[in-house]
């Protein structure tokens, strides 16, 4: 793992930070109905670094985007929607700052006393943020003494908040990036062998990149969800009217190659749950091999059996590496497989015989349904960024960090 500065090394760079301004990087896209937050999971990762932060006395200035703005001002999606949130999970007041740059952040800087917090506006109000500019960064850099990036989540993004900054000032990761980045290097970067992968979620076309990645590094990799039809289908299985990309079958039959070529075990479903229509509870539910589904019928979930086998290939290894579900969880019955795998990885977790890293898209809402959150190793609420590290790639506010 590249190295990269934290918390830890602020007092030997910079001294005593109290009276110093904290630049902090933060993802507080948080999820909103009727104006409230539905999720503060995001708020609570980012609070012990703004925390430890304001009690060395830094003032500590946040910087967040919300939403998609494209570069225009929307009251919709000011910043000020979230201060109430991230104030009631630090239990701190915390004063919104309307700009980003310039005479505002100035005159609230004279009035925060170092310890206390300032949440600045959106960053993408400004087209100079995801145009990754330098001299709107450079205004940003001015206010500031050091940055902090506590946003793993926004770090697939090159913009001047999450990239920028981090050339401009001293450099440090956040509490919850350096947790987020440990918990990677783990699963994938220098990993405890044997490794399994389960990856599923409704289409191979999203996750080519995620699979070609995975076979070199991986010893096992499962793959559920509606992408397995998929793969079946390129093995000769009909999957009747199941969700199927017929025209990746090359993709697909090119990654199982390369799979044995390397080694990489792959795991399809030999039995399914399959059913005429899609529908909680439909009439015609069954279990089945995968040679006998029916012109009229679809997968939608791996069957009892498999989901056994796999287990048992999850007792063999040491490292998991989990991203999307093995069926249609959201939809009753068709969560069995995705909770019952999920369980046996966190019982395996609890034993101490399996490091278990889950995160992307629908993971997390899977893993909770599965009850299994706080029973896995990490569960990271990265989206995109999650799905990128799974593909290999550098992301640019992690780059920029581990100059
Ligand atoms: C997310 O919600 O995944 C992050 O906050 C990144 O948001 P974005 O996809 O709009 O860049």
């Amino acid at each position: 793992m590249s190295h990269f500065r934290t918390l830890d090394d602020l007092e030997n760079d910079l001294g005593d930070v109290s009276g110093k301004v904290a630049l902090v990087r933060v993802d507080l896209n948080l999820p909103m109905a009727d104006g409230a937050a539905t999720d503060l999971t995001r708020a609570r990762a980012v609070a012990p670094t703004i925390l430890e932060l304001a009690d060395a006395g830094a003032k500590v200035l946040l910087l967040a985007h919300f939403g998609r703005p494209k570069g225009e001002r929307h009251s919709t999606l000011s910043t000020s929607l979230v201060q109430p949130s991230i104030e009631g999970v630090l239990g701190r007041e915390v004063m919104y700052i309307s700009e980003v740059s310039g005479t505002v952040v100035e005159q609230s800087l004279a009035i925060l006393r170092p310890g206390n917090i300032g949440l600045l506006e959106n960053t993408r109000f400004w087209p100079g943020e995801e145009a990754n500019n330098p001299d709107f960064a450079r205004a940003i850099a001015a206010n500031g003494d050091f940055y902090v990036n506590d946003a793993f989540s926004a770090a697939h993004r090159a913009h001047a908040s999450t990239e920028g900054l981090a050339h401009l000032l001293p450099a440090y990761a956040g509490r919850a990036m350096e947790a987020e980045l440990q918990a990677l290097n783990r699963a994938l970067g220098n990993p405890e062998k044997p490794v399994a992968a389960v990856v599923g979620g409704a289409k191979v076309s999203s996750k080519l990149a995620v699979l070609k990645h995975l076979v070199a590094r991986v010893d096992h990799l499962i793959i559920g969800g509606g992408m397995a039809n998929t793969f079946l289908a390129a093995r000769g299985v009909d999957v009747g009217k199941s969700l199927c990309e017929h025209d990746l079958t090359p993709q697909a039959e090119g990654i199982m190659d390369a799979a044995d070529r390397a080694g990489c075990t792959v795991h399809l479903p030999y039995d399914v749950v399959v059913a005429r229509e899609f529908a909680a509870n439909p009439p015609g539910l069954r279990t089945c091999n995968v040679h006998e589904v029916a012109p009229d019928e679809m997968i939608l979930d791996v069957g009892p059996q498999a989901t056994e086998a796999l287990a048992d290939v999850l007792k063999t290894c040491r490292t998991l590496v989990w991203n999307g579900p093995l069926g249609a969880f959201e939809t009753p019955p068709f969560e069995a497989a995705t909770v019952a795998l999920a369980q046996t990885a966190a019982a395996l977790t609890s034993e101490g015989s399996l490091v278990t890293v889950a995160g992307g898209g629908d993971t997390l809402a899977a893993l909770a349904q599965a009850g299994v959150v706080d029973r896995f190793s990490y569960v990271s609420t990265a989206g995109g960024a999650f799905l990128e590290w799974m593909e290999g790639r550098e992301l640019p506010g992690v780059a920029a960090l581990a100059r």
